[in-house]
């Protein structure tokens, strides 16, 4: 189950990816996007927040978020984070038990959020995103924004890297659609099942309460997170590399073959068919 495999998982996530040179500059990318939807004020909805990085980040932007997360060692984590601000409240939320009233203490008044936001993965842990479309058409305002970071199908950085490096079932282990992940030390449990939805997968299960009004490759030019310490350990590269994700940010016709895609969806007026 993939709550257990990220307890296991959160003491060294800031580590090992948010603190990476690699991953904040993605993390920044992915943020500018959603922040241009947002004013101060606002309030987030976050699912799979990890360590509360993007919930203290929006809070820093005077963006209320309610963070929510399966793991209780990565909810940890953000209360410690976000502890200092009044401006986070955090939240366990299962996205494969989604509970018919959210939050719990405002059961009588559901708030309608501005913003839902899911980076770097939390929907790969899912397998039909229709209920959860369904979940959050009743939470977002109309006008409202659903972002999320997904891992695509076709990373081409993946298929090129461990095809050269001759570890053929790596390469391709996405092509299917899905894989199986065991985090190291996680013996006791199943290993976790990870989904890889296409774009027109996303689109069809989301509408007809949202339409697609972004996508970006979130990871074209730049590599996989098991690829960062190799490129990190070449500044120079490392600098043309992110110059090249800034210029291909636009070509959202490539964006599945990039490690993610940043996807961003519209919740369409009530009142529309
Ligand atoms: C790769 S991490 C991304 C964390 C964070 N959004 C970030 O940007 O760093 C994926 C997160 O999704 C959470 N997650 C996985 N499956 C989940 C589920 N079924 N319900 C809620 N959260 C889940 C994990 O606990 C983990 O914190």
């Amino acid at each position: 189950m993939s709550r257990q495999a990220f307890d296991i998982l959160a003491p060294h996530y800031d580590a090992t990816f948010t603190a990476s040179r690699t991953g904040s500059y993605l993390r920044q990318r992915a943020r500018n996007r959603l922040y241009s939807h947002l004013k101060p004020g606002d309030v987030v909805l976050e699912l799979g927040c990890g360590s509360g990085e993007d919930a203290l980040w929006l809070a820093q932007h005077h963006i209320r978020v309610i963070a929510t997360d399966a793991s209780v060692e990565m909810l940890r984590l953000t209360r410690a984070k976000t502890a200092h601000t009044g401006l986070v409240r955090v939240e366990q939320l299962e996205l494969d038990n989604l509970p018919a009233r959210f939050p719990p203490s405002d059961a009588d008044r559901t708030p309608l959020f501005d913003a839902v936001l899911a980076n770097f993965g939390p929907l790969n842990c899912l397998n039909d995103w229709r209920p959860l479309a369904d979940w959050l058409a009743t939470r977002v305002r109309p006008g409202g924004i659903a972002a999320f970071g997904i891992m695509s199908r076709y990373c081409l950085w993946e298929i090129v890297w461990h095809g050269l490096h001759g570890n053929i079932r790596h390469a391709i282990r996405r092509l299917g659609g899905k894989a199986q992940f065991r985090v190291p030390g996680d013996k006791p449990n199943k290993p976790m099942e990870i989904h890889y939805p296409t774009v027109r997968r996303l689109e069809r299960d989301f509408a007809p309460w949202f339409r697609r009004v972004g996508l970006m490759p979130l990871g074209l030019a730049l590599p996989p997170s098991d690829v960062y310490p190799v490129i990190e350990r070449r500044p120079r590269l490392c600098v043309r590399l992110m110059a090249l994700e800034e210029w291909l940010s636009s070509a959202s016709w490539l964006a599945q073959l990039a490690d993610h895609y940043w996807i961003e969806f519209e919740r369409i007026g009530y009142g529309s068919p």
